[in-house]
């Protein structure tokens, strides 16, 4: 490696703007200089990008700017050159129409950003929900040595006396607020106490999910997923990885060799054992087309719908992360797996899933069960197929109410979410606790951005009589902490013409998941007329990123990424600009 600071070949491709003796290295190294670098930073070093999804405006990661400096502190350490930069932060409790619309762009953002730049390695930041699949996608598709360190879970909520979970219980007071169990001072008490500290929903939501799911992929240091954000050791890991991620650029060790087809099956497994959000589908999807592993719909059923429930935790029981991190996170459920998982898988350590994982210790079997008596036999999500969603749909057992998960009722149709929340309160509304209640119009392409409204919150008159769940379909999402017999991510959506736009009310509708079946009972020549008659409806904005999206945004069987989006282009640029490259 050269070690001059004017110029030097190391074969990084830092080097192509730091190396060079010509204008275009004079112009690198010395307008970054204007930041009090000094001139040995510039010896050939690796250069590592810290991609930083701070904002003040994603609470989840308000705290990122320490953890960078942490990160930063761990590169100097190992003889790297750290740079922060940041991307789009999608911060999931005020952006609208919903972050889901956007997961999409700021992944561009980091796939451009990073390949732009003079960046041999990358560490990425992340914590609210969408800030994990969209930077991982973007960097995926540009395949540098990248480790990612998530942002932790908030401490556990208390509320008089008891813990609370971050959208679990929201949902649970504003459920009891409409019932008239809790009065508008209780209600705004609870507000107060459920987000007590920095980090990301500390139920086993989409935030948790996503940061065990970079665990489980292997693209984060052992056990790093469950540490609470305000806990030391989640410093001390930003300082480690920033360590590794020098050594990962010294060895090459780049996203394509960890991202197999073995450590996606790793994650499905894992994510049905911990009762991981149905966000994951989606994103898992969206990861694995940008990395170029073949991976379907059908692969959820097939390595997760079996798995054992090991994992107590919200919504789907009654643990937070804080909980999950004491009693010895994501190493123990691995340890548990062994016999199911590839534990040969390679990671970001450079060792595999096995030598990571081989000294994990139980502290509390009330929070992790074992594999033979786990909290449920058969856990996951399980992928539904039938005449109402013929390119699949999703449900979460583990979630909802047991005797709805095969049942037979008549439809009670929304064309909108505008027209459920017009009508859901109405006391002439013809709805029982045994109807299905059918929402239209939120898919990808839809809404647009398939917003989290799947889980349409009941009507007050059922709530008032006790009732707490009800069959629910859409061509939505839910929220990972949300809970319910609740039918997401029906393909093709509403607004392309999938079946589920034909549904009208008084149709029966048949729910069986143990046969993994979704059933619209109406007659063939019925549903023709009804397609016949169907009219595509107009888009809600026909410029800027919301056209491109909604032109190219693909179904939720696919990931919902865009289809120019899937795969990879590497780390060069598109092009050189060549009229700073006369030698000097
Ligand atoms: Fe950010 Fe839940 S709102 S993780």
């Amino acid at each position: 490696m050269s070690t001059s600071s004017n110029g030097h070949s190391n074969g990084l491709r830092s080097a192509n703007w730091f190396g060079r003796h010509d204008l275009a290295g004079f112009a690198a190294r010395g307008w970054t200089k204007n930041q009090g670098y000094p001139d040995h930073l510039f010896d050939g070093r690796p250069v590592i990008g810290i991609c930083n999804t701070w904002s003040d405006l994603t609470p989840c990661n308000g705290h990122f700017r320490i953890i960078a400096e942490m990160v930063k502190r761990g590169v100097y350490e190992a003889g790297g050159f750290p740079v922060e930069f940041p991307v789009m932060s999608l911060g999931e409790t005020l952006m609208q129409p919903t972050t889901m619309l956007y997961r999409n762009l700021a992944s561009m953002d980091v796939e451009e950003s990073i390949r732009a730049n003079p960046l041999d390695g990358v560490v990425l930041l992340t914590g609210c929900d969408k800030t994990t699949p969209s930077t991982i996608m973007g960097a995926a598709s540009v395949d540098l040595p990248t480790i990612v360190v998530s942002g932790g879970p908030m401490l556990n909520g208390k509320y008089r006396g008891t813990d609370i979970g971050s959208g679990t219980d929201a949902y649970k007071f504003t459920e009891e607020m409409r019932a008239g169990n809790m009065s508008a001072a209780e209600y705004l008490e609870a507000e107060g106490s459920i987000s007590r500290s920095e980090g990301h929903c500390m139920t086993m939501g989409t935030a948790s999910t996503m940061a065990c799911m970079v665990e489980s992929l292997g693209l984060t240091l052992s056990g790093a997923a469950a540490i609470p954000a305000v806990d030391s050791r989640r410093k001390r890991t930003a300082h480690l990885v920033g360590n590794r991620i020098v050594e990962m650029v010294r060895e090459d060790l780049r996203l394509s060799k960890i991202l197999t087809r073995e450590a996606f099956e790793n994650t499905i497994m894992i994510n049905a054992a911990i009762g991981g959000s149905t966000n994951f589908i989606l994103h898992l999807l969206a990861i694995a087309g940008r990395i170029g592993v073949p991976l379907a719909l059908e692969d959820f059923n097939r390595f997760g719908s079996e798995q054992p429930l090991l994992v107590n935790l919200m919504p789907s029981g009654k643990y937070l992360m804080e909980d999950f991190y004491y009693a010895g996170g994501l190493p123990v459920v691995i340890q548990q797996l062994k016999d199911r998982l590839h534990m040969d898988a390679i990671t970001v350590t450079g060792k595999t899933v096995a030598e990571n994982t081989e000294d994990a210790v139980c502290y509390n079997d009330d929070v992790i069960a074992t594999v033979d008596k786990p909290w449920a036999e058969a856990s996951g999500t399980t992928i539904l197929y039938g005449n109402l969603c013929p390119d699949g749909a999703v449900i979460k057992p583990s979630a909802a109410t047991p005797e709805l998960l095969q049942h037979r009722g008549q439809a009670v149709v929304f064309e909108s979410i505008e027209d459920y929340y017009e009508r859901i309160d109405d006391p002439d509304l013809d709805v029982t606790a045994d109807s299905v209640m059918v929402l239209k119009g939120i898919g990808p392409r839809g809404f647009p951005g398939m917003p989290e409204e799947g889980k349409m919150g009941l009507p007050k008159k059922l709530l008032e009589q006790g009732v707490r769940d009800m069959v629910r379909i859409s061509d939505g999402r839910m929220s990972g902490t949300a809970y319910g017999a609740v039918v997401l991510h029906v393909a093709p959506e509403s607004a392309v013409g999938g079946p589920l736009a034909l549904v009208e009310d008084g149709d029966w509708i048949e729910l069986d998941v143990a046969n993994r079946r979704l059933h619209l009972d109406v007659p063939e020549e019925e549903l023709t007329r009804r397609r016949t008659a169907w009219t595509p409806p107009t888009p809600h904005q026909d410029r800027g990123y919301v056209r491109l999206y909604t032109e190219h945004v693909m179904q939720a069987n696919s990931g919902c990424d865009m289809d120019f989006l899937v795969g990879k282009s590497g780390a060069e640029p598109a092009r050189q600009q060549m009229g700073r490259k006369l030698k000097v």
